[in-house]
Parts: structure tokens; sequence; C-alpha cells
């Protein structure tokens, strides 16, 4: 579960170039959650995604994931249970490593002190798996190297590599708005089947009215920092694509 009381951003206090970037916003996201939120540029959807991943941290409020108070935590001491990928491709991989060694970080991360992780025929064939999956073919090329990769099946891997099982939260910053509809695609079911599979609390942002009407189990729509809609469950489900798409225009 994911608490946002009373969080508030403002960037630049007070220069000329001052921001309200997220307005006193109030939210919890309950476990389970697959929550998706829409709105204009400059709306403070990043700003709220990156106060929760804690690369930014808020001017007043609370945050808490799983009743640990986080607040005061920088992103490297959340990141166990916190899996991200963003709209560029080229984050959250290394471009020199292989899949199967940027693999082997990835579960670095999250192991105990001194255990080798990753050297095992068994870790490899299970990684193969996972990346089979995908149906991309990749499964068979894992020595080539990250950086060879198109972006649709580098942000299709870093969405695998980045959930361990250990992760709680999955928070995706428009995966899917840099690649061509087929790999956008795969990257969002990806994504569904990787929330069911692990239950985990996730938070979507996009700007695609398909993908908004199609995922998650809760919309809302953000202005100008704060949340303007929010709409649930049952409710959610009865939308119309028509109605999704008033709110972009
Ligand atoms: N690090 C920062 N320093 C200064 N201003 C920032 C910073 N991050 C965001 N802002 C400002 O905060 C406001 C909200 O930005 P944010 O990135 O959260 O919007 P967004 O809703 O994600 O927009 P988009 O749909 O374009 O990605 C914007 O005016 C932006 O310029
Ligand atoms: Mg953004």
């Amino acid at each position: 579960m994911i608490v946002l009381d009373s969080v508030d951003k403002v960037f630049n206090s007070g220069k000329a170039n001052q921001v309200h970037a997220v307005n006193n916003v109030s939210l919890t996201v309950a476990d389970g959650e697959f929550l998706v939120i829409v709105g204009s540029n400059g709306s403070g959807k990043s700003s709220l995604l990156n106060l929760v991943a804690g690369s930014v941290l808020p001017g007043r409020g609370t945050i808490s994931i799983n009743n640990t108070d986080v607040t005061r935590l920088n992103d490297y001491d959340r990141s166990k249970w916190i899996a991200r990928v963003f709209q560029n491709p080229l984050s959250g991989t290394a471009p020199d490593l292989s899949i199967i060694d940027n693999f082997r970080l990835a579960a670095l991360r999250t192991s105990a002190k001194g255990f080798s992780v990753g050297v095992t025929t068994a870790f490899k064939n299970s990684i193969r798996e996972k990346i089979a999956t995908l149906g991309m073919g990749l499964e068979n090329k894992t020595g080539q190297l990250m950086g060879t990769l198109s972006g649709g099946q580098r942000q299709a891997l870093t969405l695998l590599m980045s959930v361990t099982d250990i992760c709680k939260v999955l928070l995706l910053d428009e995966p899917a708005a840099a690649l061509d509809p087929r790999s956008a695609d795969i990257v969002m079911k990806t994504a569904d089947n990787i929330i069911r599979d692990f239950k985990l609390t996730s938070i979507l942002i996009t700007h695609n009215l398909k993908d908004a009407y199609n995922y998650g189990n809760r919309i809302i729509q953000m202005s100008e920092g704060c949340i303007i809609k929010d709409i649930k469950g049952e409710n959610k489900t009865q939308l119309t694509q028509n109605e999704i798409f008033t709110w972009f225009s």
C-alpha cells in the first residue's frame, strides 16, 4: 500500500520560475491496486511518481509504503521495494553489458552481500524462461549487448529485470510512449501480467487513451498538481473510451 498524506512539492521556491508541481495531494493506493494517472503536460504526474520513488523529496507531507514511513528515505534506500520503468528505453539498463549480465546486476540489487548470483546454469535457464514469455525471440540472444537492442526490446527486458521477488511496487512513467505499436502492446501486456503475478501495487502514467481505458482498476486525472478526478473499481470498468477522451481534450 502506498499512502501520500498532504504531500506538497514546490520547485525553485521563492524564485521567478517557481512551480507548484504537486499541490497538497493525499492519495492511498491499496495493495494490488493498479492506478492509471492521466493529465496534460506539466500537470505533476511524473513529480508525483518521483515522490513515491524518492528521487524527489516533498516539501511537506508524508509518504509511506507498506506501513513504513519513507518520507525522508532516498531513492536508493527504497529501491528494493520499488521497480521503475521510464519513457526512455535507454534508462534502467547498462548498454555495454549483455542481456544476461544486466539480469545478474538486477538480481544482485536485492541479494544478500557476498552472495554470488547468476553464475549457475539454473539461473541462466530461469532468465531464458522469463525472457521467452515476451514472445520476442530474445531468449536465445542473452549474450547480446543491451545497447544493440531496439527500444521495444530493451523496454520489455527492463520491465522483466526490474521486478524482483521482494518488490512491492511498480512505477511506470509512459513506458510505451517511445515504442512502435507492437512493442508498446508487448510492454503493456507484460506489465499487466507481472502486476497480477507478483500482486504488485502499481502506478502507470500514460497519454495513451487506449491504455488508460484498457489497464488498471482505478484512474485519476491530475491538473496543476492536484487530483481532479478519481474513478475506481466498477466505475472504472464502466467508463467508456469516449468519456476518457473528453478528459484529454
Ligand atoms: N526537477 C525539477 N525542477 C524544476 N521544475 C520541475 C522539476 N521537475 C518538474 N518540474 C516542473 O513541475 C511541473 C510538473 O512537471 P511533471 O514532470 O511532474 O509533469 P508531467 O505531468 O509529468 O508532464 P508530462 O506529461 O509532460 O510528462 C512542470 O512545470 C515542470 O516544469
Ligand atoms: Mg511526465
